[in-house]
């Protein structure tokens, strides 16, 4: 029978080869994009299993605007893949205010997983949210002033984001236990994903990690076995198998930050204050 999957951010990258992918193996996939020319050149490239679908993770209005649309439409999700993220060179602010690679990356996830809860616990679905290698380089967890100019560097703050990714949706996972759904984490390694840019110049600008990135295909590859794997594995990351950059997928443990149940429950409590959304 075929699935239902959203893919945020599908439009190009990491998210189209994901799209590709679970096309090949029967998924019907909704491409949740910002940009409505964008997204619709990713539907027109993937094809009629493929429906683009208007959400700008950085916009509360846009993120209540798809939820009720998928509700209404499509009451038979089974995956919602969290992909869509960025490093922003440049301090900027979300019309609420919030510090945008923040708002994007995480608080994204945050909202639009516990919104369609609902939908997805009825069908038994999943929730697949992507993190990455950069969430070892966070030494701790900062939730002071995250919202201030003055605390802001684009990498520490990128690295920050995806600890928080993680902490979030293993905390997630443990706060869901009993119920019909589940929740796992993926990340890439490094993986060139330029190479899946079809509407856009691939011109690859060297840079330090040009020289070590891998094929795309290695890094979609555990994201795909977080998706499809009948059994979750549950407080690991899924990542390539070698250092979390080579081979086969393989899963792995998160920053040990992420093992704190304290450190992940402050987490939890100021990202519900933060947003009034909680389970
Ligand atoms: N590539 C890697 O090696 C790597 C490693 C670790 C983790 N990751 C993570 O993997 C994910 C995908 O990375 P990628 O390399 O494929 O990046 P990418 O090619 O830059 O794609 C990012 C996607 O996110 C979308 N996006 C950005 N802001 C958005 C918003 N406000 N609302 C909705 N969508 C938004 C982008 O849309 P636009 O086209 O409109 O900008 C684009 O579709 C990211 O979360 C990244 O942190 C990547």
């Amino acid at each position: 029978m075929t699935k239902t999957a959203i893919i945020t951010g599908a439009n190009k990258g990491i998210g189209l080869a994901v799209a590709e992918k679970l096309i090949q193996n029967n998924y019907q996939v909704l491409l949740a994009c910002r940009s409505t020319k964008k997204g619709l050149m990713a539907e027109k490239y993937l094809g009629p299993s493929s429906k683009f679908l208007e959400l700008d993770l950085a916009d509360p209005e846009s993120i209540n605007l798809f939820v009720e649309k998928i509700n209404a439409d499509y009451s038979n999700l089974d995956i919602l893949y969290n992909n869509a993220g960025l490093i922003y060179r440049n301090f900027e602010l979300t019309t609420e205010g919030y510090e945008s690679m923040m708002a994007v990356n995480y608080f994204g996830s945050y909202r639009l997983s516990l919104m369609l809860l609902e939908n997805l616990i009825r069908n038994s679905g999943r929730i697949v949210q992507i993190s990455s290698l950069s969430m070892y380089l966070a030494r701790k967890l900062v939730l002071d002033n995250i919202h201030y100019e003055k605390s802001f560097s684009p990498s520490s703050r990128y690295n920050l984001t995806n600890l928080y990714r993680s902490m979030f949706a293993v905390e997630l996972e443990n706060r869901l236990i009993n119920l019909p759904v589940s929740v796992s984490v993926a990340h890439p390694g490094i993986t060139k994903s330029r190479q899946s840019r079809p509407h856009e110049v691939k011109r690859i600008k060297k840079s330090f990690y040009t020289y070590f990135s891998t094929n795309i295909a290695t890094g979609v590859a555990p994201i795909i076995k977080a998706i499809e794997d009948t059994d979750v594995q549950l407080n690991r990351v899924y990542a390539p198998k070698i250092f979390g950059f080579y081979g086969k997928p393989a899963t792995m443990k998160h920053n040990k930050i992420v093992y704190n149940k304290e450190l992940r429950e402050s987490l939890w409590s100021y990202t519900a204050k933060e947003l009034n959304l909680d389970l």
